[in-house]
Order: structure tokens, then C-alpha cells, then sequence
């Protein structure tokens, strides 16, 4: 179609993307967290809407803002709430795109005051966190599932892995290696890997480039 319909190729689909990095309380005034800017899941969530999507953003603790107001945002502290808001939406999804950076383990109790510094040692107690991109790779049904994965050794093996693992249909896999790749920073160096594991290599590029091969990449697969 030569008309302005074509350049909304995801009109009609409904988007979740989780971003951001989340936060585990330790007591009322300190928590666990991660460098994670959320800088790329904005960037794939405003890169869906303007394709015509309609996304929902699940996002943790980031200073981001969004420029489409169109965007359905859910702000959440913790795993747990990620986890929680993510099941909410994913069942009526088209695509889920997870590239959160989810804490893997949180204090297994959360004082109620502030903890008093006293002995030399202390030692934090942790409990691992639910899996959310795991959780949905069971569940799923019509969904297009996507996962990030952040490797520093094996990275293909481990991204294929997880890919296997979590039951998803496509695996970005990060570079963190890479000049001008990672949590900060305003560009990123990727890989996808699909479910029959091809592998498709992109130069460094700005977030926003990357989160346009990555939905120009889940259009050709969605519409295969
Ligand atoms: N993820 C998630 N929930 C968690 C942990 C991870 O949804 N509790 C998702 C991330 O959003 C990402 C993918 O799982 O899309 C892979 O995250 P990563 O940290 O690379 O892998 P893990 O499975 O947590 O394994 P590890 O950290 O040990 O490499
Ligand atoms: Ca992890």
C-alpha cells in the first residue's frame, strides 16, 4: 500500500515492553538496584507507537520520559510489582518484549527501620525473584516472545540458551564488550537470535536505530 497506512505496519497490534532497571528494598531508606537507564525499552516502546502499535509500558525507577502520549505507562518499584503488572497485560499482547533489567535476587525480609550500623560484618540474606520472562514463556499462547540477555562469556551459547529455556520466540543479545554498548549509554550493539537459531549480527548503532531493527526484525517474523 502507497499510502500513509503503510508506514503503520503495527497498526492494530498490542505491544507490552518492560524497561528499566527495579529496585529491592532492604529497609525504608535503601534498596538493591542496577545501572540500567531503560533507555532502550523507551526507545522500543516509542518506536512501536509510532508504527501504530498500541504499547504499554511497564516501567522501573528511570528518569525517562516518554514523548508519544499515546503510551499506556505502569510505574513499579520492584520485581514482584514488574511481575504483577506484566501477567495484567500480557494476556491480551500481540508482542512482549522484555528488556527490563530485573533484579535476579531481592532481601529475603524487608525491615520496617532503618537498619543501625553495628558490627564490623553484615551480612544481607537474598531470595531469588520470579523469573517474569520465564513465567510468560509458559503461558504463552499467540504471543511473540521476546527476551534480552546480557552475557559477558559463551554469549551466543548462553543467549541460545536462555532462549530455549524461557520458551521465547526471539533473544536480543547485548554486547557489553563492545565500545559504545550497555546500560548508559545512548547507542548499543546487538545480536538476534530467533527460535531456529539463526543469528543475526548489527553494528553499534544509536538505541533508537536498534529498537527499530529489533521491530522491523518481530514484523517480518510475525508476518511470516
Ligand atoms: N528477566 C525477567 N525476570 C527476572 C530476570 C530476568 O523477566 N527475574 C528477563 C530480562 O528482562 C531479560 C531476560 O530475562 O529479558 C534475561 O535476563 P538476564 O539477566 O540476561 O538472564 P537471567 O535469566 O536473569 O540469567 P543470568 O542473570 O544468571 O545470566
Ligand atoms: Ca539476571
Amino acid at each position: 500500500e502507497n499510502n500513509i497506512l503503510s508506514k503503520l505496519p503495527l497498526r492494530g497490534k498490542k505491544f507490552l515492553v518492560t524497561a528499566g532497571p527495579t529496585y529491592e528494598a532492604i529497609d525504608p531508606v535503601r534498596f538493591i538496584g542496577n545501572h540500567s537507564s531503560g533507555k532502550m525499552g523507551y526507545a522500543i516502546a516509542e518506536t512501536a507507537a509510532e508504527f501504530g502499535a498500541e504499547v504499554v509500558l511497564i516501567s522501573g525507577p528511570s528518569v525517562l520520559k516518554l514523548e508519544n502520549d499515546f503510551i499506556k505507562i505502569i510505574r513499579v518499584t520492584s520485581a514482584e510489582e514488574m511481575y504483577n503488572a506484566a501477567h495484567e497485560y500480557f494476556d491480551s499482547s500481540d508482542v512482549a518484549i522484555l528488556s527490563a533489567a530485573v533484579a535476579d535476587y531481592r532481601p529475603t525480609e524487608v525491615v520496617s527501620e532503618k537498619i543501625k550500623k553495628k558490627t564490623d560484618n553484615f551480612t544481607l540474606h537474598l531470595t531469588k525473584t520470579k523469573d517474569i520472562l520465564a513465567s510468560l514463556g509458559e503461558i504463552k499462547k499467540q504471543q511473540f516472545l521476546v527476551g534480552f540477555a546480557l552475557e559477558t562469556q559463551n554469549e551466543e551459547e548462553n543467549a541460545k540458551l536462555k532462549l530455549k529455556k524461557k520458551n521465547l520466540d526471539l533473544i536480543v543479545l547485548n554486547s557489553l564488550r563492545d565500545e559504545g554498548a550497555g546500560f548508559k549509554s545512548d547507542t548499543n550493539k546487538i545480536t538476534l537470535i530467533s527460535k531456529d537459531n539463526k543469528t543475526l549480527p548489527f553494528p553499534v548503532k544509536p538505541k533508537t536505530e536498534v529498537a527499530k531493527d529489533i521491530l522491523e526484525y518481530i514484523i517480518e517474523q510475525t508476518n511470516a
